[in-house]
């Protein structure tokens, strides 16, 4: 039996059962790098405030960094009846250094240390996140310049709407994705303060200087209040909260590419190194890929869901629920890198069908509504105009045509004031030239827009 640190008052040992239920060394281990380099910052602070002496500190430094260089190497052991990676890496220390290693523990708990490592490790996780997502953003920015004036179906209700630009709406991703960078550097910004030097719950009487370890482990500032930075995960569920909503934006745009991968839609080909195929049908070239980022956001919501029903109705301060956080934290995290990592090259290599698209594009009366905001610019009540141009769809849909199929007496027909000009704003392209709001699909707009982001994400 391994003697554990905290045994003193115990006379009994640990059921193995209860060791094997309580440990979380399995999966906390991944914290280890994070969990030395707080340490060394926290023996340095005590030798600076003369809790240690030089020698003791260099002792301590030198044993974690050799531990460290263990556990880089995979040569560590790390023992299940020791809990978790903090308990591991400080016996490792003694261990190897003999008493002076029992010192590293003043002044702080495990409970600091913990909310520590985990802030330390979603900082350097969100920071790989912001960068992949602005991978994926470059990826649908390089597309506005290959797709340049293509037009697609716009869809409210999965039908046809109004025509838009491709460009446009492969901004409208860029747009969702900066919303995601903004909310991750917010959680990251609100996160970043010191929890070490909480201790247990109340502080500690040894005269500890948490800036010094603030400075030296990149924190803005310490923590206010004891109590609150022991109880606190709201951090991990602001940055599940975060993941999620990325995986909802991956998720609709997946969906929407499975659809427009169908033979039915012929929008689109995936590029085939992210297609996978069928065992038994030997023509099937299945989007795989996509119906995963879509199929994973369940992973990720259900972490979110996980973390919030952890916290609800813990009192304070440190309960061991919290241990739960973090298997749930690392999947979504892992979950969301994944996705992004594989998106940006499909976004990149998949091909718009163009002919498909073009040979339909005027099925579907997309220009119906620039149609009916022509009458209103010659001063028809808008309920008016859309009544009659309603009722000239019905008659374009009964004769078999589009809008610009009509002869013009069915137009002049509907409403004196329609005269060969309705056929100005009458197609695809046209509607969409006709477009003036900020915002809109109007073709200056999209590319000024582009522009924007090329310059705003450094693409040239
Ligand atoms: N492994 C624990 C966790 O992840 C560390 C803190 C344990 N503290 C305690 N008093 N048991 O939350």
């Amino acid at each position: 039996m391994t003697a554990k640190p905290w045994g003193g008052v115990f006379s009994e040992a640990t059921d193995e059962r209860v060791e094997a239920f309580t440990e979380s060394v399995s999966y906390d281990q991944r914290l280890a790098a994070l969990d030395i380099r707080g340490s060394i910052a926290h023996a340095r602070m005590l030798a600076a405030v003369g809790v240690l002496t030089g020698d003791e500190r260099h002792q301590i430094e030198a044993g974690l960094s050799a531990i460290g260089a263990e556990i880089a190497a995979g040569t560590f052991v790390f023992r299940r009846e020791l809990e978790d990676v903090h308990m591991n890496v400080e016996r490792a220390l003694v261990e190897r250094i003999g008493d002076v290693g029992r010192k590293l523990h003043t002044g702080r708990s495990r409970n600091d240390q913990v909310s520590t490592d985990l802030k330390m490790w979603c900082r350097d996780e969100i920071d790989r996140l912001v960068g992949l997502l602005e991978d994926l953003q470059r990826a649908f920015v390089g597309r506005c310049s290959q797709d340049e004036g293509v037009i697609i179906p716009g869809y409210t209700h999965l039908q046809r709407a109004q025509p838009v630009l491709a460009g446009h709406y492969w901004l409208a991703y860029c747009e969702k994705l900066e919303r995601d960078r903004g909310r991750l550097l917010d959680c990251r910004g609100r996160l970043n303060l010191l929890p070490l030097g909480a201790a247990a719950l109340a502080g500690t009487s040894i005269p500890i200087d948490r800036q010094h370890v603030a400075d030296a482990l990149g924190f803005d500032g310490v923590t206010a209040n004891s109590l609150d930075t022991s109880s606190d995960r709201d951090f991990a569920i602001e940055l599940a909260s975060a993941l999620s909503l990325i995986a909802v934006h991956l998720s609709g745009w997946a969906e929407e590419w499975v659809l427009w991968s169908t033979t039915e839609f012929g929008f689109l080909k995936p590029p085939q190194q992210f297609c996978t195929g069928s065992s038994i049908m030997p023509q099937k070239i299945n989007p795989d890929v996509l119906e995963l980022i879509r199929g994973k956001s369940a992973r990720v919501i259900g972490a979110l869901q996980s973390l919030l029903v952890l916290a609800k109705g813990l009192p304070l301060a440190y309960n061991r629920d919290l241990q739960e956080d973090k298997e749930r934290l690392f999947d979504a995290v892992d979950t969301v890198r994944g996705c992004l990592e594989l998106a940006a090259p499909l976004v990149a290599g998949a091909e718009l069908r163009r002919e498909q698209i073009a040979a339909r594009l005027e099925a579907g009366y997309l220009d119906a509504t620039t149609l009916m905001e022509h009458l209103i610019s010659r001063g028809v009540p808008q309920r008016t105009a859309h009544e009659l141009i309603g009722t000239l769809v019905r008659t374009a849909m009964q004769r078999g045509v589009p809008l610009s199929g009509l002869p013009l007496d069915a137009f002049q027909e509907a409403h004196a004031d329609l005269d060969e000009s309705v056929y100005d704003v009458l197609g695809a392209q046209r509607a969409i030239e006709a477009m003036r709001s900020l915002g809109s699909t109007h073709p200056d707009m999209v590319r000024s827009q582009a522009a924007a982001w090329r310059a705003r994400l450094k693409m040239e």
